[in-house]
């Protein structure tokens, strides 16, 4: 990071709080609750230096997490930290890695497992700062807990203050220091009262201000990009009609207005008409400085006799580049030949939280399953700086963002669309003949879920077609067409999904008019499948 950049940075505009990350799936639900009580979050990994930490947090959470205190290789915290004079709160593994410090022997090792629903005993003292952690809770509340080990012992100087059935010491306060600890997990849905005590800790405890405000935020960015932009340089950046790359194209024509080019790349496997409607969206109604690239026969020729999934998502991402660094080069060139004109030095990117959260985890990037393309990489020879202004927000938080900033609702809640488009939706070989099909049942499918007004229901759909083909019968006629697979699911986060649950008469309606509509579709199927054991996409 720049001086500039960390000059600017948001957790030294809010008071933050920080969250020690153990690698649990929830732990980004953490910085969420926190935010939805305008008390701004930040993540780093567990083992972060407290020596180089970039900023000084109001207060520490530690995240839960899947080890066991005791195995070999255990994630442990910086005992530093302690000395920081913060509040903490362990949540779960992070409740025992608070045991664990003080003493090793106060945590069991796998003895009993608890998961699901636990009702918690809150045992009110009448002592103002140990009671401060459940306060305004009243005697009980349900909790989800899921954990192998647990605490066995009281740490030396800690109290309880909540117990379960199974779990004594499910929660702990240090009798003078601001030191508490959970056993379940208070960011779960699951836990319904959990939120009010993350912002007992957070607002209470650590003192924290609840001015974490969207509005500020823009005009802190806008300037934050003025700053870091300065008076001449330029930007490009890609965008594709998806909410993130126009809210972050928006931000960046408000920081710096013409000196913010967006480029389309048409590569020919985007949906029926949707070029079009993102270059009058961008130019018409956001003002946006564009220029659409019409890659569409490269990309269709580089994927001829392509049938392998990953090898057409790299053709896809390198013709991408290709066309993306030739009009860079172009901007550039123009720029030389403008007055007033600086050269290009940025490149815009829409990156959101979570991937920054995948790179910060301690535990590194997951396991590469598919390789998205979302214009990462970009050439060296480019030599050109990243500009990611929208790095610090999650999915929920870039909608209402775009929304105050007066993008049109439906473009702000459209469902997400990958880069490599229609394109590994067409199993098999993309031809042109199986985009005119694959775009025509799409069409209808989104059409009728519009109309039916579910859309807003499902977080993704869309229609796949097969590669292989199957006989049916229309007008007496044996046709011999593609299976069209219509795909519709529900996510919080895209990491994990579930079939929407279609109203079956609505399904029969689509399903008769794509078969009676489109040219080349012999059936009609709904793909049931949860992620995991699928994917979202089905490439
Ligand atoms: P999967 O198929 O991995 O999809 O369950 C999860 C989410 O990621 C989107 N996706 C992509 N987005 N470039 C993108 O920009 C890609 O290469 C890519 N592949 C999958 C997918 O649409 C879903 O929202």
């Amino acid at each position: 990071m720049t001086d500039i950049q960390e000059a600017e940075a948001p957790h030294n505009n809010f008071d933050t709080i920080l969250v020690l990350d153990f690698g649990s799936q929830t732990s980004h639900l953490i910085l969420r609750r926190l935010r939805s009580l305008k008390v701004y979050a930040e993540m780093l990994p567990c083992n972060t230096n407290i020596a180089e930490l970039p900023f000084k947090p109001k207060g520490i959470v530690f995240s839960g997490g899947p080890s066991s205190v005791y195995d070999k290789d255990a994630p442990h915290v910086d005992p530093a930290v302690f000395d920081l004079g913060v509040p903490i709160l362990g949540i779960c593994y992070g409740c025992q890695e608070l045991a664990w410090r003080t003493d090793a022997s106060n945590v069991a090792g796998g003895t009993i497992r608890e998961y699901g629903h636990a009702d918690v005993n809150i045992h009110n003292s009448g002592n103002a700062h140990t009671d401060k952690l459940f306060a305004g809770l009243g005697d009980s509340m349900h909790a989800y807990m899921s954990h192998f080990d647990k605490l066995v012992k009281l740490p030396s100087g800690f109290v309880v203050v909540a117990s379960t059935a199974n779990s004594e010491f499910a929660g702990i306060a240090h009798e003078s220091k601001p030191i508490y600890g959970v056993q379940f997990h208070p960011e779960l849905e699951h836990t319904p009262r959990g939120t009010e005590i993350l912002r007992n800790f957070a607002i209470d405890i650590c003192g924290a201000q609840d001015s974490w405000v969207m509005k500020d935020f823009i005009q802190k960015e806008i300037v934050r990009i003025r700053h870091l932009v300065g008076e001449t340089a330029q930007v490009i950046g890609a965008v594709s009609g998806g909410v993130d790359s126009t809210v972050a194209a928006k931000l960046m024509k408000e920081a710096i207005g013409d000196r913010f080019h967006a480029i389309l790349v048409d590569n020919g496997v985007m949906r029926l008409n949707e070029c079009e409607q993102v270059k009058e969206t961008l130019e018409e109604h956001l003002g946006i400085n564009l220029t659409v690239v019409d890659g569409a026969e490269l990309f269709l020729s580089r994927l001829k006799g392509v049938n392998e999934p990953e090898k057409k998502r790299k053709i896809i991402g390198g013709t991408f580049i290709d066309l993306f660094q030739q009009e860079a080069i172009r901007i550039e060139k123009e720029a030389e030949n403008t007055p007033n004109a600086g050269p290009v030095t940025w490149f815009l990117q829409g990156t959101l939280y979570p991937d920054v959260i995948e790179s910060v985890s301690y535990k590194g990037p997951s396991a590469t399953i598919k390789t998205h393309h979302n214009v990462g990489g970009l050439p060296e020879t480019l030599k050109l700086k990243l500009i990611e202004p929208l790095r610090e927000m999650f999915k929920d938080e870039v909608r209402k963002f775009g929304q105050e900033m007066g993008i049109h609702r439906d473009l702000v809640m459209r469902h997400p669309f990958p880069g490599p488009g229609i394109a590994i939706r067409i199993l098999g070989e993309v031809t042109p003949e199986r985009v005119r099909i694959a775009r025509a049942a799409d069409h209808i499918f989104i059409s009728e879920i519009r109309a039916a007004g579910v859309y807003d229901e499902m977080s993704q759909a869309y229609v796949a077609i097969s590669n292989d083909r199957a006989v049916g019968v229309q007008g007496d006629a044996r046709v011999y067409g593609y299976i069209a697979i219509l795909r519709a699911v529900k996510t919080l986060d895209f990491m994990s999904a579930e079939p929407y649950d279609f109203d079956f008469a609505l399904l029969k309606r689509i399903s008769t008019r794509i078969v009676n509509e489109v040219d080349g579709i012999a059936r009609v199927t709904y793909d049931i499948t949860s992620k995991p054991p699928g994917t979202i996409e089905m490439e």
